[in-house]
C-alpha cells in the first residue's frame, strides 16, 4: 500500500510497444544485458541518476550503479553503454580511439575509423527531458496541505501508524515504546523480512517536519534526525564550500565516510538518527560523530534533553543509552577548530557496499604552533559489540608531542586496549587488531603532513598515501570484421544484440516467477535440517497445519514413485527420513495459499534430533577420516619418481581455494501444473537441463516421461547450478502437485538459495615439484582434494576434469596427479562453470609462480620456457598444436606493454613503501566439450510459417550466454532470410526431446550444428521453387511451397565426436578442441590495509571465429569477473556446526562496479580457424573465468613486494580468495607483525 508516494518502474518509462527509453535502449544495444535480470535495475539506477542529473559525469555514473549487482556481464558493457550519456565518455576516446578530441586532438588514425565496433552509437535515441514522465501534481497538493492526518493501516498481524506532528509522535512512543520509528526501514526492513521478526506496531515519523529541520549555530549545525544520509551528504558538502576549510574537518571526514556508506540507494532513505540509534557495531558514522563530539538531542513526554554521543551513549550490542520512549530529534555536529584534524577512515571486504570490518573516527587537537596534543579522541567500530572508544591509547597521547616516539607508545597501548578473544564474533581477529595500529599509522600520516604544511613540524615525512586509483578508463574490444564479401544479410560474425535484451531492459520478459498465478495455485517452501549430522527422532507438523493459509505438509511418504535419485553410483534422497547429513538438507515440504503463509507454516514445524559424533566439515577432517567418494583419480606421465633424482631443486608447496557461490540473480524457481488428466504434469522451470528434469519428475511421480513437458522459457543465470539440485527440487515440488492436484511453485529466496544448495568446491591442492636452474619443471606430484559435501552429485567428475588439466599450458615432461572427491556433512557442491577447471588451473600456476620465486627469476619467464610449443602431445596422450596458444601469449604481451610494465611497477614499489603494485601475466588451455561422449548429440526443429516466419527450437536453454541469439543468426544464414524473421520461443522437451545439458561451454557448437542441420533441410525443399522464380521472395516461395504440399518443418540432428577417457590406461579422447588465451593484469594494493584496485586487464583470446563478437565478449568479461570474484573476493563462512553464515549480499560479496578492472580490454585472436565447430568458432562460456586468477597472481606479486620491504623472499602461502585480510596480513607489515607476536604471546 502507498500513501504520499508515486512509484515508477521500469515498465513505466518505455515499453517495446510504445516507444523505449534511451536507457533501456543503450544498455541493450552495448550489450549490458546477457540473463537480464537485473537489467531493470540498472535501468532503473541510471534513469533516476538521469532525472536528477541529465549530463551526469563518469564518477556519478559509477555511484548510481555502486549498488546493483550483476553477475553476468562484468560490468564493463553496462557502463559502456551508459557511458554514452555523460559528455565525457562522448568523446572519441571512449571507444578506445588513440587521440583524443578531448584533448583537443583529433582522431586522424583512418584504421581506427575503420575497426569494427560493438555498437554503434549514431543510431541511439537522444535523451529528451522534455518527454519524461512530470511528477504526479497530486503529491504536490498532498504534500502543500495543511489539513494532515494522521494515518492507520491495519495488515494481517501488524498495524502502520503515522503522525502528523511532533507532539503526537511523543504521545505515540510513551504508549508503545516498543514500536519502532520506521525510516527508511533498512534496519527494521531486514530483520523483519530475514529474520522473521514481528512488530505488532510500527509508527512512520516521515511526515514530522521537526525531524528534518536543520539550523546552522554559532558552533556547528543541529541536523533533523529523519535527515536521510544523502541529505546530510549534501548539507555538509554545500557547507564546506561556504565555510572556512579550519571549520570543516568535521564535515569532511563524515563526508569521505558517507560516500563509502551502502550505496546511493540506502543513503536515499537511511536517516541519521536510525543509524545512530541502530547502533550497530560497524556504524560508519558513530565512530566519526563521537569522535567529533557530536550530541544528540531527544524528546519525549518528560521533555527534551541532549546527550553527548560518546563512550556512554553505546551500552551493548544494538543498544544506547536512549530509553525505548525517546525519540532522536536532531544531531548537532560542532565546527572544528584551527589545529584539529578530524579523519574517518574504514576498511570494509568489498570497497563499496560492504559494511566495514573495521570503521574508525579519529580525532586531534593542537594548540596554535604546537605539536603537543591538547585533545585526542580515537573510536572504532568493528571492534566489539558497540562502538569503542580508545580511552587509554588517547590518555597515552594527551599532553605529548605528535611524533613517532608518542605514537609507537600508542600502538602498543592500543594493541593491548582493543584486544579481541580468539573467538570473538565475526572472526577476522589478527586483520582487525592490525587494522587498528594501520588505520592509526594512516592517520598520524595525515596528521603529521598537515602540521608540516602549517609549519609546526619540519620533519621528513614517511610517504603522503593516496588513496587508490578509481577512475574508470575506457577499453578496448577488438575482433576481426567478417569477410569483405560476406552478405550484408548474413549476421554470422557480426555483433548483435541478444535477442531479448530490449524486453529484458524494458522489464516485458518472463522469467519463471513472472508467470502468472493460476486458480488454486499453491506456494511451497522446504523445511530443512538445523543439524549437520544427526538422526531425525520425530517430525511434528501439527502447529504448522493449524496455521492460516497451509494447505499440507509434504513429506517422503507422499512420494509414488522413487524416493531417492540416482547419482554417479551413489543415491540422493529428495526428503531426509532417518538421518540428515547437512545443515540445509530439505526434510519436508510445507504448502499454503501464499508465500508468507507457507513461510510461516515452515517455521512452525518441529523436528527432534540426536546428533552424531563428529562431524566433518573441512577437507583435513575427510583426509584424516579417509571419508572419500569413489573412485579416486590418478594420472600420470613419465617416470616421476626418477626424475625427482634429477632436478636441481625440489620445492614443495600447497595451496587452499574456497568454494564459491552461484549467486544466479534468478534464484531456484519453478512451477509445477497438474493437467488434471491422464497424469499428465507441465513444468515451467529455470533448469539448463529440462531432459533432466522430465525425468526426475517422471520417475518420482512413477509415470513415463511422455507425461511430462518441461518449458524453459529463459534463465536468470545458472552458471551450473541449474542441474543436479533443480531435478532435486522439481521432483519435491512435483510431489505437492500430484498430492494436491493443484499447480504448486516454489521460488527459493536468497538464504534459502544458499542455504540449501551447494556451490564450487573448495580444493586444496598440494605438490612437490622438481625443477632446473634455468627455470626447466622437470617433474611434478599433485595432489588434489575437492570438497564434495554430503552428495556426491557431479564431484567425481570434477575431480577427473582436475587431472585432465594438469598441463595446463606447459609441457613438464614428467607429471603425476591424485585427486579425491572429500565427502563432508557440508550442502553437496556441485557444477559452477569451469567444473573444478578453475580451481585444478590455480594450483598449476601457483607451482610454476613458487618455482620463480624459489629460483628469484620472473614468473613470466619461467611460464615462458616450459610452455608447450610446436607439434605437442598432452599428458593423456593427445595430439595438438599449441601455435595459438603462442601467438596469444605473443599478442598480450605486446597489447599490455608488459615488458614495460614491469619495469613501471618495479620502479613503483622502490618508491612507495605502503603501496605496492603487482603484474602477473596468465596462460589457459581449456579442453571443449563432453568428456561422456553421449553427452555430445542435440537437437533442433524448425517451423517456417505460412507468412514466412521461422520458429526455431533447439536444446539449448538459454542462460544470459546467447545461445538462441547465436541460434538465430545459424537459422538466418542457412535460409538466407534477416534474423527479425525468425523467432524463438522457448526449450521445451515437447519439441526436442532427449537433450543434453546447456554446459561445458559446449551449447551453441551441439546446438548450432543441430539447427544448421534443420534448415538446410527446409532450404534443399525449397530449392526447386527458389530455382524456378529466382526473383521471387522468400514469402512467394514458402507460400508456394506449402500449396505445393511440401513440408515446412524439420528436425535437424548433431552427433558429436565419440569422446572418451580410459582411466586405467590413463589415455582418451576427452575434448574436441582447445580454447586457448592470455590475460595480463595489473593491481595497486594498500599493504595497509589489504585494499586493492586492477588498475589494468588486457586478455586476448582464441576463439576461432567467433558468430557473436558481442555476445562471445560479454561471456569473456563476465567470467573473467566471476574468476575475479572468486580468486580475490568471494568467501563462503561457515559455523562451527557446518551452517552457512554468508547467506546473503550482505556476507557474500560478489563483484561489483567497483571491482571492474579499471581498464578492461579484450582482443580476440585473429586468424585463427577451428574445423572441429559450426563455421569455424570455439566455445568460450567457461575458459576465461580461470584468468581471473590473474588479478590474484598480481595480487600476490605486489605482496611479495611489500615482503622483500620487510626482508622476507621466496616462496610464500597466499590462499584464495586473497582477500584484504589475507593480502593484508600476507604483507607481514610491522604492524601485523606486532599483532601476530602479541597474539602467539598470549596463547
Ligand atoms: C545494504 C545496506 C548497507 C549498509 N551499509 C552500511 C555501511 O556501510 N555503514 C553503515 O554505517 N551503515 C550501513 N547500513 C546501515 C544503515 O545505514 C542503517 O540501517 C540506517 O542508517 C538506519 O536508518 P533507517 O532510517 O533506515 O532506520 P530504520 O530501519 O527506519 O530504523 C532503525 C532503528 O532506529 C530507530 N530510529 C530511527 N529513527 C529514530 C529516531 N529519530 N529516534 C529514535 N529512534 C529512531 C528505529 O526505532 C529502529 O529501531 C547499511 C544498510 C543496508 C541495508
Ligand atoms: S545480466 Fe546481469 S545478472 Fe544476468
Amino acid at each position: 500500500m502507498l500513501h504520499g508516494a508515486a512509484i515508477t518502474t521500469v515498465e513505466g518509462i518505455g515499453s517495446s510497444k510504445t516507444r523505449i527509453h534511451p536507457v533501456q535502449e543503450r544498455i541493450a544495444k552495448a550489450h549490458g544485458s546477457q540473463c537480464g535480470f537485473c537489467t531493470p535495475g540498472m535501468v532503473m539506477s541510471m534513469y533516476a541518476l538521469l532525472r536528477n542529473k541529465p549530463q551526469p559525469t563518469m564518477d556519478d555514473i559509477t555511484q548510481a550503479l555502486a549498488g546493483n549487482l550483476c553477475r553476468c556481464t562484468g560490468y564493463r558493457p553496462i557502463v559502456d553503454g551508459c557511458r554514452t550519456f555523460c559528455p565525457e565518455g562522448n568523446c572519441c576516446q571512449a571507444n578506445g580511439g588513440a587521440n583524443c578530441c578531448l584533448n583537443g586532438e583529433e582522431n586522424t588514425n583512418e584504421s581506427e575509423h575503420e575497426k569494427p565496433r560493438l555498437f554503434d552509437r549514431e543510431t541511439f535515441l537522444p535523451l529528451d527531458p522534455t518527454q519524461e514522465l512530470i511528477f504526479p501534481p497530486e503529491l504536490i497538493l498532498m504534500a502543500e496541505a495543511s489539513n494532515l492526518q494522521t494515518l492507520t493501516f491495519h495488515g494481517e498481524r501488524m498495524t502502520w501508524v503515522s503522525p502528523t506532528s511532533l507532539e503526537e509522535l511523543v504521545q505515540l512512543k510513551m504508549k508503545h515504546p516498543r514500536a519502532p520509528l520506521v525510516m527508511g526501514n533498512t534496519n527494521i526492513g531486514p530483520d523483519i523480512k530475514f529474520k522473521g521478526v514481528l512488530h505488532p506496531l510500527i509508527i512512520s515519523p516521515i511526515r514530522v517536519k521537526e525531524l528534518f529541520d536543520v539550523s546552522e549555530g554559532p558552533d556547528g549545525v543541529w541536523v533533523g534526525a529523519g535527515s536521510s544520509l544523502s541529505e546530510l551528504h549534501s548539507l555538509l558538502e554545500k557547507m564546506v564550500t561556504q565555510l572556512p576549510e579550519e571549520k570543516t574537518e568535521l564535515f569532511r571526514a563524515m563526508i569521505q565516510q558517507l560516500g563509502n556508506l551502502g550505496s546511493q540507494q540506502i543513503r536515499n532513505v537511511a536517516s541519521l538518527g536510525g543509524n545512530i540509534v541502530s547502533a550497530y557495531p560497524n556504524s560508519d558514522l558513530n565512530p566519526v560523530l563521537a569522535a567529533g563530539n557530536c550530541k544528540v538531542r531527544v524528546i519525549s513526554s518528560e521533555g527534551r534533553r541532549e546527550v553527548p554521543l560518546n563512550q556512554e551513549f553505546f551500552v551493548g550490542f544494538g543498544k544506547t543509552v536512549l530509553k525505548p520512549e525517546d525519540v532522536a530529534l536532531s544531531v548537532f555536529i560542532p565546527f572544528s577548530r584551527k589545529g584539529e584534524f578530524v579523519r574517518a577512515l574504514r576498511q570494509a571486504p568489498r570497497k563499496e557496499v560492504s559494511f566495514a570490518t573495521v570503521t574508525t573516527g579519529m580525532r586531534v587537537y593542537f594548540s596554535e604552533g604546537s605539536r603537543v596534543v591538547q585533545e585526542v579522541s580515537l573510536y572504532f567500530g568493528g571492534m566489539g559489540p558497540t562502538t569503542v572508544s580508545a580511552t587509554r591509547t588517547c590518555k597515552a597521547i594527551m599532553g605529548r608531542p605528535w611524533d613517532e616516539d608518542t605514537l609507537n607508545k600508542a600502538y602498543d597501548v592500543l594493541l593491548e586496549e582493543l584486544a579481541l578473544p580468539p573467538s570473538a564474533p565475526g572472526g577476522k581477529v589478527e586483520f582487525r587488531r592490525a587494522l587498528t595500529l594501520s588505520l592509526l599509522f594512516k592517520f598520524n600520516l595525515d596528521v603529521l603532513q598537515k602540521l608540516k604544511e602549517m609549519n609546526v613540524i619540519k620533519d621528513e615525512i614517511p610517504e603522503k598515501l593516496q588513496p587508490l586509483p578509481k577512475d574508470i578508463q575506457p577499453s578496448l574490444q577488438e575482433f576481426q570484421d567478417v569477410p569483405k564479401d560476406q552478405d550484408d544479410q548474413d549476421p554470422v560474425g557480426r555483433p548483435m544484440m541478444h535477442r531479448s535484451a530490449i524486453s529484458h531492459a524494458t522489464g516485458e520478459a518472463v522469467y519463471c516467477d513472472d508467470i502468472p498465478k493460476t486458480d488454486g495455485e499453491l506456494f511451497l517452501v522446504l523445511v530443512t535440517s538445523s543439524r549437520a549430522h544427526a538422526k531425525i527422532t520425530g517430525l511434528d507438523t501439527s502447529e504448522a497445519l493449524k496455521l492460516p493459509g497451509v494447505v499440507d505438509v509434504i513429506t517422503a511418504n507422499d512420494i509414488p514413485g522413487k524416493k531417492a535419485r540416482p547419482m554417479f553410483g551413489y543415491e540422493q534422497e529428495l526428503f531426509a527420513e532417518d538421518e540428515v547429513f547437512c545443515v540445509g538438507q530439505t526434510v519436508c515440504a510445507v504448502l499454503a495459499d501464499t508465500k508468507t503463509h507457507a513461510k510461516r507454516g515452515a517455521a512452525a514445524v518441529k523436528i527432534t534430533y540426536e546428533d552424531l559424533p563428529d562431524p566433518i566439515f573441512t577437507i583435513e577432517d575427510a583426509i584424516e577420516k579417509s571419508s572419500y567418494y569413489e573412485p579416486q583419480r590418478v594420472i600420470a606421465k613419465g617416470d616421476v619418481t626418477e626424475a625427482f633424482k634429477n632436478v636441481n631443486r625440489v620445492y614443495e608447496g600447497q595451496i587452499r581455494m574456497g568454494g564459491q557461490e552461484h549467486f544466479y540473480m534468478e534464484t531456484q524457481s519453478m512451477l509445477v501444473v497438474p493437467v488434471g488428466e491422464e497424469k499428465e504434469f507441465k513444468v515451467y522451470i529455470s533448469t539448463q537441463w529440462p531432459t533432466l528434469i522430465q525425468e526426475a519428475v517422471a520417475e518420482t511421480l512413477d509415470i513415463q516421461s511422455n507425461r511430462v513437458t518441461c518449458h524453459v522459457k529463459r534463465l536468470g543465470g545458472a552458471f551450473g547450478g541449474k542441474v543436479i539440485v533443480t531435478s532435486v527440487l522439481a521432483s519435491i515440488t512435483s510431489v505437492a502437485a500430484w498430492k494436491t492436484n493443484r499447480a504448486v511453485r516454489c521460488v527459493l529466496e536468497r538464504g534459502e538459495d544458499m542455504l540449501i544448495t551447494g556451490g564450487r568446491h573448495p580444493v586444496l591442492g598440494k605438490y612437490k615439484v622438481g625443477f632446473m636452474n634455468d627455470g626447466r619443471i622437470m617433474a611434478v606430484d599433485y595432489h588434489y582434494y575437492a570438497n564434495g559435501g554430503c552428495f556426491v552429485d557431479e564431484s567425481v567428475l570434477i575431480s577427473e576434469k582436475i587431472l585432465l588439466h594438469l598441463d595446463n599450458a606447459y609441457n613438464i615432461p614428467n607429471l603425476r596427479g591424485h585427486s579425491a572427491a572429500c565427502r563432508t556433512n557440508i550442502p553437496s557442491n556441485t557444477a559452477f562453470r569451469g567444473f573444478g577447471v578453475p580451481q585444478g588451473l590455480l594450483v598449476v600456476e601457483n607451482m610454476v609462480n613458487d618455482v620463480a620465486m624459489a629460483l628469484g627469476r620472473p614468473a613470466d619467464q619461467v611460464r615462458e620456457i616450459n610452455m608447450y610449443k610446436g607439434p605437442s602431445v598432452t599428458h593423456y596422450k593427445v595430439e595438438f598444436s599449441p601455435d595459438n596458444l603462442q601467438r596469444c601469449w605473443e599478442q598480450c604481451k605486446l597489447r599490455s606493454d608488459y615488458g614495460a610494465r614491469r619495469k613501471a611497477v618495479d620502479q613503483f614499489n622502490q618508491q612507495n613503501r605502503w603501496k605496492k603494485r603487482g603484474i602477473s601475466i596468465i596462460p589457459i588451455k581449456y579442453g571443449i566439450a563432453f568428456a561422456e561422449s553421449f553427452l555430445n548429440q542435440a537437437g533442433a526443429l524448425v517451423h517456417i510459417y505460412k507468412d514466412g516466419s521461422v520458429l526455431v527450437t533447439h536444446g539449448g536453454t538459454e542462460l544470459g550466454q546467447g545461445v538462441h541469439t547465436k541460434m538465430q543468426q545459424v537459422a538466418s544464414r542457412e535460409l538466407h532470410v534477416p534474423t527479425s524473421k525468425i523467432f524463438i520461443s522457448e526449450t521445451s522437451t515437447a519439441t526436442v526431446p532427449n537433450t543434453c545439458p546447456s554446459a561445458a561451454s559446449f551449447g551453441t557448437d551441439a546446438n548450432g550444428m543441430a539447427v544448421k542441420d534443420a534448415c538446410e533441410i527446409l532450404y534443399r525443399r525449397l530449392e526447386p521453387i527458389r530455382l524456378k522464380d529466382p526473383k521471387g521472395s522468400w514469402e512467394s516461395w514458402v507460400r508456394e511451397a506449402h500449396l505445393q504440399k511440401i513440408s515446412l518443418s524439420a528436425t535437424g540432428f548433431f552427433r558429436g565426436k565419440d569422446l572418451y577417457f580410459d582411466w586405467d590406461k590413463m589415455e582418451g579422447k576427452p575434448y574436441s578442441y582447445y580454447t586457448f588465451g592470455v590475460c595480463c593484469s595489473e593491481v595497486e594494493l594498500d599493504c595497509l590495509t589489504g585494499d586493492y584496485r586492477t588498475l589494468k586487464t588486457d586478455m586476448v583470446m582464441d576463439i576461432g571465429r567467433s558468430i557473436n563478437p558481442s555476445v562471445d565478449i560479454g561471456q569473456i568479461e563476465g567470467a573473467f569477473t566471476q574468476g575475479l570474484g572468486l580468486y580475490t573476493l568471494e568467501e563462503l563462512q561457515y559455523s562451527p556446526t557446518g551452517m552457512l553464515y554468508s547467506r546473503g549480499p550482505s556476507q557474500y560479496k560478489i563483484p561489483a562496479v567497483c571491482d571492474m578492472p579499471l581498464q578492461f580490454s579484450v582482443y580476440l585472436l585473429p586468424d585463427s580457424y577451428n574445423p572441429h565447430a559450426i563455421y569455424s568458432s570455439k566455445g568460450i562460456g567457461e575458459p576465461t573465468l580461470f584468468l581471473g586468477s590473474s588479478v590474484f597472481f598480481a595480487i600476490k606479486d605486489a605482496v611479495a613486494a611489500a615482503r622483500s620491504d620487510s626482508g622476507l623472499s621466496g616462496p610464500f602461502y597466499l590462499d584464495t580468495p586473497a582477500t584484504p585480510e589475507k593480502a593484508c596480513l600476507a604483507c607481514a607489515s610491522p604492524f601485523t607483525k606486532k599483532v601476530e607476536m602479541r597474539m602467539f604471546h598470549s596463547v
